[in-house]
């Protein structure tokens, strides 16, 4: 059977490859397709609904997620034998009841909007989008030797469960004493070790909030956050994060309208703007925090990728309530397979945390946590975050360079003082859609700014990633962008979502 075109609602929130996913999954829920039957080609469908083909392919990409169709070689994209669409399988539990985290969950991951792939046979000539170091650049070597060092030490201890809900002390005492110098006038903090940044999100949320709670989090915000919420039934409080800073008397009113049980902020180099709050705009914060009881999550994903400036003080270290936690992860620094993060407070927000954290998993594996120990004491952390660091201030220079020799005058990309990403944007809401599509055809891989938006709007920014791209690329990517973002601003009425 042939399949009936989508009607793209261009004014929608849902973005054009949702409408066109959703219009084929629909079609195949209510039987007008079959087992074995074509979706228009790629080709065809992006020319007959004026989107570009990298729309259409991340539909398809969507589908075949879902389970829904497959590629086939010589047919194109076929509905799948057996095929139902997650709606229906939610609903039934796919013959399981899920509990709602399990059905938000998996809605999430369905719906999450990514950076597009890049078309069969295109050539990559930036990749901005992916959002981890580079592994190449880490010293395998050093870590080598202290895994080897380590376990001829004590691998028998290593080998069982390290009895330490709360991190191997030795690891705890070094995160610890390196925020005591960073820090020198802030009480010694608690440590507690945690899977990951994104276990510490969770075990915050898990500790402080019930269903139907409101979390106050910076528009736009870490996409990952979003699923975490929702799939915790927790209500979101967007405010603002603009080139101006945090829009305090938003969230002054949002506090005083009370519900609020979290607050999650990334002060430095935050995802994925760049953007860091200042020392003012972080003491006047943490003022309007002051008459409540709400418990704040600084999450300093980055905290030791500062290439230039002073560092800032933590919202911790401001904090007189003790409330605010920081967290902290190996991933940007080292490299994510560590699974490492810790979290440094008061033992009274650490506490509960450790709890939670004691049924969630045990604990985070002892012998990785030693092997930290020891590439930390070795001092091979310090040699590779020098070297990161100097890389970084490359990287960000190149992006400035070519931003300033590359992109029209009506774009503007920030400029940060460490971490990885950086924010282009285009002059209105919707265009960074267009752009992200564009440059996916063209070679460059960006993460439209929609991700990141708490309500999935359509946004005018996209990020940039330099984890992956080097001078090089990026002087190469950047030129790309610029030539398509040209194309943007000189046609707006075919910007999608205007
Ligand atoms: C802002 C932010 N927080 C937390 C995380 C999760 O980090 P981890 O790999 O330590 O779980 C990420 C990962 O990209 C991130 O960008």
């Amino acid at each position: 059977m042939s399949p009936t075109l989508p009607e793209l609602d261009r004014s929608a929130t849902a973005p054009l490859t949702a409408q066109i996913a959703d219009h084929f999954a629909a079609a195949i829920e209510q039987g007008q397709l079959r087992a074995g039957d074509r979706l228009p080609p790629i080709r065809e469908l992006a020319r007959r609904c004026a989107v570009t083909r990298a729309t259409v392919q991340d539909a398809y990409r969507q589908l075949a997620e879902r389970r829904l169709v497959e590629g086939t070689v010589g047919r194109g994209t076929v509905v799948c034998a057996g095929a139902v669409p997650m709606a229906s399988r939610t609903a039934v539990g796919n013959g399981l009841p899920l509990s709602p985290f399990a059905t938000a969950a998996l809605r999430r991951t369905l719906e999450m909007p990514g950076a597009p792939t890049l078309g069969a046979g295109q050539r990559l000539v930036a990749n901005f989008a992916e959002l981890a170091p580079d592994s190449g650049r880490f010293p395998v070597d050093e870590w080598r030797a202290a895994m080897d060092a380590v376990l001829l030490r004590s691998g028998p201890e290593l080998l069982g469960y390290g009895m330490a809900a709360n991190g191997l002390p030795e690891l705890r005492e070094a995160f610890a004493a390196r925020a005591a110098v960073a820090e020198p006038a802030a009480p010694v903090p608690e440590v507690l070790v945690t899977g990951g940044a994104q276990q510490a999100l969770d075990l915050a949320l898990r500790a402080f909030c019930a269903p139907g709670d409101t979390v106050v989090v910076t528009d736009p915000s870490y996409h990952q956050m979003f699923g975490l919420l929702k799939a915790h039934g927790l209500e979101v409080a967007a405010v603002p994060f603009g080139r101006d800073g945090l829009d305090l008397d938003r969230l002054q009113h949002v506090l005083a309208r009370g519900g609020v049980r979290l607050v999650y902020l990334m002060p430095t180099f935050h995802n994925p703007t760049g953007r860091t709050l200042d020392r003012a705009q972080r003491e006047r914060l943490v003022e309007v925090l002051a008459g409540t009881e709400v418990p704040v999550v600084e999450d300093e994903y980055q905290q030791s990728l500062r290439f230039r400036g002073e560092p800032l003080p933590t919202l911790r270290s401001l904090d007189p309530r003790g409330l605010t936690v920081t967290v902290a992860s190996a991933s940007k620094e080292l490299f994510p397979a560590l699974r490492i993060g810790w979290v440094l407070g008061a033992s009274r927000v650490l506490q509960p945390m450790a709890a939670v954290k004691r049924f969630v998993d045990l604990e985070t594996s002892p012998l990785l946590q030693a092997a930290l120990v020891e590439f930390l004491a070795r001092g091979a952390f310090d040699r590779y975050l020098g070297e990161l660091r100097a890389e970084l201030a490359r990287r960000h220079a190149a992006l400035a360079g070519a931003a300033r020799e590359s992109l029209p005058a009506e774009c503007h990309v920030g400029e940060a003082d460490g971490g990885y990403v950086a924010w282009l944007e285009m002059p209105r809401a919707g265009q960074a859609d267009r752009l992200t599509e564009m440059a996916s055809e063209r070679g460059v891989r960006v993460v439209p700014g929609r991700a990141f938006d708490p309500f999935d709007r359509p946004s005018s920014g996209v990020r940039l990633s330099l984890t992956r791209a080097d001078c090089d690329a990026i002087r190469a990517g950047v030129a790309v962008l610029g030539d398509c973002a040209r194309e943007i601003v000189a046609d707006p009425v075919a910007t999608p979502f205007l």
